[in-house]
């Protein structure tokens, strides 16, 4: 052709089958868990309004849902409970019969190899609608630990396979690791939200858990998305407290986060691919704008060439479908 030398980037693209040979990134049903609503009462399957294909669903349709989630491979679930009656002190989250409890219970009972995350935090129970214990409008450190703890272990009581503490407190992994142990539960793992951003890309959960905060935001326990440094701090600190997953939520817009916390640490790296991510595409792909099924594969693939091991998402269900459509 021409005496300028280059390299031939394209010989490695020219098939489908040469695409996939040379493919770095691959999802599959188990890299997710999938999260569930789960709300009192009976036959209650409502849609979240903010998040299409998303439900609040009550314990007697559980198990319906379940069949489906197993038959599509996916392995692991996080259950966030939705309670009628709040209190300030969250009293529903470490009741032995609270919603996630009694949620666990009834995995268990149908599909005892499912994993159960339980997220462990107050704000769904506090009639406040913060993570912790408020006094003159301040969220309390030290004393919502207490509370944390006493959640934690109802909820490894009742079966959960993994701690996920998501309430920002300092010190909460030394507390819920030191009240897991005292109680019996050395071998039940922690998965900590280390990275948590204070963000607005949580807004459609919020609508689904009913857990806006009443005054105030979070910002005085959630990080500031301007931060790159203290994200790892926050992992540093909750690896020596005794993590054993490491949680960086949102996902989308916090890549390198979540690339830099992998370089740095030799812990599983779970990424938290939130509500408002799902909803953008969702409202998008609704108005036809967006192709939904191409969209979701780049973004869930693009979280874990990032350097996420393991993907919390809403769309869980849906690509490991799509995955099993490509595969036969
Ligand atoms: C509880 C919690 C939140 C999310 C997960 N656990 C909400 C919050 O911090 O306000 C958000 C998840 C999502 O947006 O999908 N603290």
């Amino acid at each position: 052709m021409n005496s300028i030398h280059f390299k031939r980037h394209r010989r490695l693209r020219s098939s489908a089958n040469l695409r996939a040979m040379v493919r770095e990134t691959h999802l599959r049903p188990e890299d997710f868990i999938y999260p569930l609503f789960i709300v009192e009462g009976e036959k209650q399957k409502n849609e979240v309004a903010s998040m299409p294909g998303v439900f609040h669903l009550s314990l007697d349709l559980l198990k319906a849902e379940l069949d489906e989630i197993v038959a599509l491979g996916i392995k692991s679930i996080i259950l966030f409970g939705v309670p009628n009656e709040k209190d300030a002190c969250g009293t529903g989250a470490y009741h032995d019969h609270g919603i996630v409890q009694e949620a666990t219970r009834e995995v268990k009972k149908h599909y005892p190899e499912l994993l159960v995350v339980a997220d462990t935090c107050l704000c769904e129970y506090t009639d406040h609608g913060h993570c912790g214990l408020v006094e003159n409008e301040k969220v309390l450190n030290d004393e919502s630990l207490e509370l944390l703890v006493k959640t934690a272990v109802s909820q490894a009581k009742a079966g959960a396979d993994i701690i996920a503490p998501s309430n920002m407190m300092d010190g909460f992994v030394t507390a819920i690791r030191k009240g897991l142990d005292e109680a019996g539960f050395e071998e039940i793992p922690i998965m900590s939200y280390a990275v948590k951003y204070s963000s607005a890309f949580y807004g459609p959960f919020r609508d689904a858990a009913n857990s806006a905060p009443q005054f105030g935001d979070r910002k005085t326990y959630q990080m500031d998305p301007a931060n790159r440094l203290e994200a790892l701090r926050e992992a540093e600190s909750d690896l020596e407290e005794g993590a054993d997953f490491l949680i960086v939520k949102p996902a989308l817009s916090y890549l390198d986060i979540i690339r830099d916390v992998k370089n740095q640490y030799n812990v599983p790296i779970v990424a938290y691919n939130v509500s408002g991510e799902y909803s953008l595409i969702k409202a998008a792909a609704l108005n036809g704008w967006v192709d939904e099924r191409a969209i979701t594969m780049e973004m869930l693939t693009s979280i874990k060439r990032a350097g996420a091991d393991i993907i919390i998402t809403y769309f869980a269900k849906d690509v490991s479908r799509w995955l099993k459509e490509s595969n036969i």
